[in-house]
């Protein structure tokens, strides 16, 4: 894993975003990983103003909400479209993100998993964290194998989440979300952690045991993992100073 932490969230975001921006120059038709959230938020705003050519790019969300309508303001749908889609030159049919209206969910997961694959699987995954350590919403104890599939949401993130909904009891309690034996597929993840409030789920997942009680922890087995943090999110971390180091002393030709 690669710790590059940064005085700000602003800061971190543009190393993030300069990762991504390079990777879309050198490979035009890469396939994207895309994660929702406060988190990726700045992200996204600050792609659309680098105003990068994503005419050939293809995107796979990561989850979704079960139930709630396409249009509603908190589906991933709404939250994708609103703060990327509609402000890059992406190709409709090239966006992908999972249904949660399908009839047949399982099906629906399958037809997911497979498209990933036709697709050439996933170049970049975009992560953020849950306080609890999920990503996606692979909750604590999901199978550290799992594909695309349904979840149901831990209390703590419904709790989480109701900022958005205007109260807890209005959060979903189903969600599809791929697995983390698909994020592990991705070929680079990069994952964005901001705040005090996401200090122990890292502490946890960079330098704890891997366990499915933290799902992220499962990335100390990828073999290209960037965690893009702010110091406060950093705050947990015993090697702090060293991952400062590291950052400080890349070869130039390793720098974002
Ligand atoms: C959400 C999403 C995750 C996200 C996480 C943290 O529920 N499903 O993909 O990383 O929880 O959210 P936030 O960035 O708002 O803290």
């Amino acid at each position: 894993m690669e710790i590059i932490i940064q005085p700000t969230p602003a800061a971190a975001t543009d190393v993030a975003a300069r990762i991504i921006a390079r990777l879309l120059r050198e490979k035009p038709d890469a396939v994207l990983g895309l994660a929702t959230g406060s988190t990726p938020l700045r992200l996204y705003q600050v792609l659309v103003d680098m105003n990068l050519d994503w005419s050939g790019v293809t995107t796979f969300n990561l989850d979704e909400y079960i139930g709630l309508p396409r249009e509603h303001s908190q589906s991933y749908h709404s939250f994708m479209w609103e703060n990327l889609f509609r402000h890059v030159n992406i190709k409709r049919e090239n966006v992908h993100i999972p249904d949660g209206n399908a009839a047949d969910i399982p099906a629906f997961c399958a037809a997911y998993e497979a498209a990933i694959h036709a697709a050439g699987g996933i170049d970049l995954q975009v992560l953020g964290i849950g306080t609890d350590g999920h990503i996606g919403f692979n909750e604590p104890t999901s199978s550290l194998a799992s594909r695309t599939r349904i979840k149901t949401l831990a209390p703590r993130t419904r709790k989480d989440n109701a900022r958005f909904f205007g109260s807890e009891e209005a959060v979903p309690h189903h969600v599809i979300t791929m697995g983390i034996g698909t994020i592990m597929e991705a070929r680079l993840n990069l994952l964005l952690g901001f705040g005090s409030s996401k200090a122990s789920a890292i502490a946890e997942a960079v330098e704890g045991p891997i366990t499915s009680l933290n799902p992220a922890s499962i990335l100390q087995m990828h073999p290209v993992v960037k965690v893009c943090l702010d110091e406060p999110a950093a705050s947990l971390l015993q090697r702090a100073d060293y991952y400062r180091w590291v950052y400080a002393n890349k070869p130039a030709w390793q720098t974002f």
